[in-house]
């Protein structure tokens, strides 16, 4: 099955609030199942403008909010609603504010899974990155998370260092460095 990534949209709208209904979250540092599916059931066109937003605020795992980043964010798609994948920079640096945890982060439904989309979307969005002209990102995961970190070493990711992060008490934060090809 061909993967490809898709804007968020109306098409796809009843299959993200499902996922989301069944706990689903595309938020890796908090779950945001609950609270994505009331904004979406309250206002569909304003929730799906909220997602491909850039302007406003999003809020931390500790509740705190901070200014959006530049970002794209993509639907994946294989026919059906797969999963979500984000990308976020600064403009002119690699550099990232402390509290983002990586330029690239996704999810992937967990029917959808072990059919190497992860690994699929990570390379489609690589090349969205190169054509902004950076060389490599920052991917991160947690030291437990080892279906994730095949993703990105599948990818060509190096790991960096480690760090404890307070969203993820007693597991280690590895960071990645990934090469775009550019
Ligand atoms: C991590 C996640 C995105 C992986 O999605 P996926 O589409 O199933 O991943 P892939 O199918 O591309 O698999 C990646 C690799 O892990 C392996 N893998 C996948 N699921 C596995 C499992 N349950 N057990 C062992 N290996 C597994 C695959 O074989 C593949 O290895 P390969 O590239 O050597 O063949 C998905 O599990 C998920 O959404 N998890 C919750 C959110 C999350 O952790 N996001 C990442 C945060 S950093």
């Amino acid at each position: 099955m061909t993967v490809t990534l898709v804007p968020p949209g109306p098409d796809l709208l009843d299959q993200y609030a499902a996922a989301l209904a069944q706990g689903w979250s595309p938020d890796n540092t908090r779950d945001v199942s609950a609270e994505q599916l009331a904004a979406l059931r309250a206002d569909p066109d304003a929730f799906l403008a909220g997602l491909v937003s850039n302007s406003g605020t999003i809020t931390l795992w500790d509740g705190r909010k901070v200014p959006k980043l530049p970002s794209i964010r993509r639907w994946i798609f294989d026919g059906d609603f797969c999963g979500s994948i984000g990308f976020r920079w600064q403009e002119g640096t690699e550099e990232l504010p402390d509290y983002v945890l990586g330029h690239i982060g996704y999810a992937v439904v967990p029917w959808k899974r072990r059919r190497g989309y992860a690994g699929a979307a990570l390379r489609l969005t690589l090349a969205e990155a190169r054509a902004k002209g950076m060389a490599r990102v920052m991917v991160n995961c947690s030291d437990n998370n080892a279906i994730s970190r095949r993703v990105i070493e599948g990818c060509g990711g190096v790991l960096e260092r480690s760090f404890d992060h307070p969203a993820f008490p007693g597991e280690a934060e590895l960071v990645f460095w990934v090469p775009t090809g550019g």
